[in-house]
């Protein structure tokens, strides 16, 4: 018999269903020989997407620096021999340079914990520009309060580490929800509190969503340190319009609250317009983290696990004057630093080519590109939706994700049936509403949409047609 260990009962009881039965019966059925199209995750270049050439051109240089004064020279003789070699342009080799020579130590080294102050800085800039802030409205980011981290899911999981201090701590979070957020509060020992977007309007909010949700959490002697706010929305792909985002900070200042903004999709628009939390806090003293991710937008650098969180506020956390950002930095530093190539991608995102160059030309084209590509294959499924029976999608869209009610589930089933279904069916692997959360007597699903429109082509009159077989049994 194996000998038996104890071991932290906060994992065994964590879920992660964007990675749990339907995707790997997906797994399963692929090893049968079956193909099959993953929708379950946003992965991007999983599912086809190319890498931005800038990003790629200067990461390969900053791993093999020699390579950068190679490539020049390779330059210098092919003019005066017109060889037809293709080379790194003048521009990527010299943004190369400029970024080892700040970066001093070379990718292979510990950074500081923070992240190294140079990157810390390109991200304020671009936070303000972003925003619209200058020294004259007073809400300048501050380079000093913002950490690199190893993507958003890092950041998550060093805020609720700092905030969580027992059982009894609560985090509201949107339901539906991205589950890093219900994994990680099950993980660090805290209460989750739902709140309900209104799925009818949107998805956005109103101060009864808000207060209804505090109130009952209080009932049950729950202390409510956070709300999470995912903006573009994941699952839901929806965008929260200004008001939602003004009442979610008047609601933080009337109880106390830290906003946990997570913002990796404010990129993901498709006509929509984005407004940042910190733009909207201003100079009010609430304590707000926004995160930012290179692995989303379209940058889709997922597996680089590049991020930021910037914090906004500075309480004291003990009586001899300890502040929050001390905190933070001494948990940083207990892991060391972020990984340095994710730190490059992250000043990439921040500090692109800005030049009017070829290249820059080039960066411009390919991340339309892949917008474009997104907002048609969105469209394409949408326009899919209204010929499925029973089925409504709501919320403008944003971020690469839709979630659809099924209104005409057949007795007896619910929404993970119906996917295991759909993918036994088509091929299709998404998530089941329920893996999110999601009002009781409701079904979802969320789909990606990442795969190529051939593959959406192919697969989206089958869906069509498996829907409306289906919800026949009803
Ligand atoms: C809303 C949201 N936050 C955070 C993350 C995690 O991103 P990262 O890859 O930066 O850890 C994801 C990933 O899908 C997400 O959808």
């Amino acid at each position: 018999m194996s000998k038996r260990i104890s071991i932290n009962p906060n994992l065994i009881e964590l879920d992660y269903a964007v990675r749990g039965k339907i995707p790997q019966r997906a797994a399963e059925m692929e090893r049968e020989g079956r193909s099959t199209i993953p929708c379950n995750i946003g992965n991007p270049q999983a599912l086809g997407q190319k890498p931005i050439t800038f990003y790629r051109q200067v990461l390969s240089l900053l791993e093999y620096p020699t390579f950068i004064s190679r490539e020049r020279t390779i330059k210098n003789q092919i003019q005066s021999e017109t060889v037809p070699i293709e080379t790194f342009s003048d521009t990527i080799l010299d943004y190369a340079d400029e970024f080892l020579g700040e970066l001093k130590t070379g990718t292979g080294a510990y950074t500081e914990s923070k992240g190294p102050l140079f990157i810390r800085e390109a991200i304020s800039n671009f936070i303000d520009k972003r925003d619209g802030a200058d020294v004259t409205n007073g809400q300048l980011s501050n380079p000093d309060n913002i950490f690199l981290t190893n993507g958003a899911s890092d950041a998550v999981r060093r805020i609720l580490e700092i905030l969580i201090t027992d059982k009894n701590d609560g985090i509201m979070i949107p339901i539906p929800q991205y589950p890093l957020y219900s994994a990680t509060i099950k993980r660090s020992g805290g209460t989750q509190i739902n709140y309900y977007p209104d799925e009818d309007m949107d998805w956005l909010l109103n101060e009864e969503i808000l207060e209804e949700s505090f109130t009952e959490a209080e009932k049950f002697g729950i202390n409510t340190k956070a709300i999470v706010v995912i903006n573009p929305g994941n699952p839901t792909g929806s965008i929260l319009d200004e008001d939602s985002i003004n009442l979610v900070l008047d609601f933080a200042e009337k109880h106390n609250l830290a906003v946990i903004a997570d913002e990796v999709y404010q990129d993901n628009l498709y006509g929509g317009s984005f407004t940042s939390f910190a733009a909207a806090t201003g100079v009010r003293d609430i304590l707000l983290f926004s995160l930012h991710s290179t692995s989303k937008g379209f940058h889709g650098e997922c597996g680089h696990r590049g991020g930021y969180v910037e914090i906004r506020s500075n309480p004291e956390v003990t009586d001899d004057g300890l502040k929050l950002l001390d905190i933070f930095l001494k948990q940083a530093s207990v892991s060391l630093c972020s990984n340095t190539i994710g730190q490059c991608l992250t000043y990439m995102m921040v500090n692109p080519l800005q030049n009017e160059t070829e290249d820059s030309y080039k960066y411009e084209t390919e991340k339309a590109a892949i917008l474009n590509d997104l907002n048609t294959k969105a469209y394409m499924i949408k326009s899919a939706f209204k010929e499925m029976l029973g089925v409504e999608c709501f919320g403008r869209t944003g971020a690469m994700y839709l979630f659809p009610r099924l209104n005409n589930i057949p007795a007896g089933k619910d929404d993970f049936d119906y996917c295991m279904e759909l993918l036994e069916a088509t091929g299709l692997c998404t998530v089941n509403g329920a893996g999110f959360g999601q009002k009781n007597g409701t079904h979802h699903l969320r789909i990606a949409f990442l795969p190529p429109k051939e593959s959406l082509e192919t697969v989206l009159p089958k869906w069509i047609q498996f829907n409306n077989q289906y919800i026949s049994k009803s």
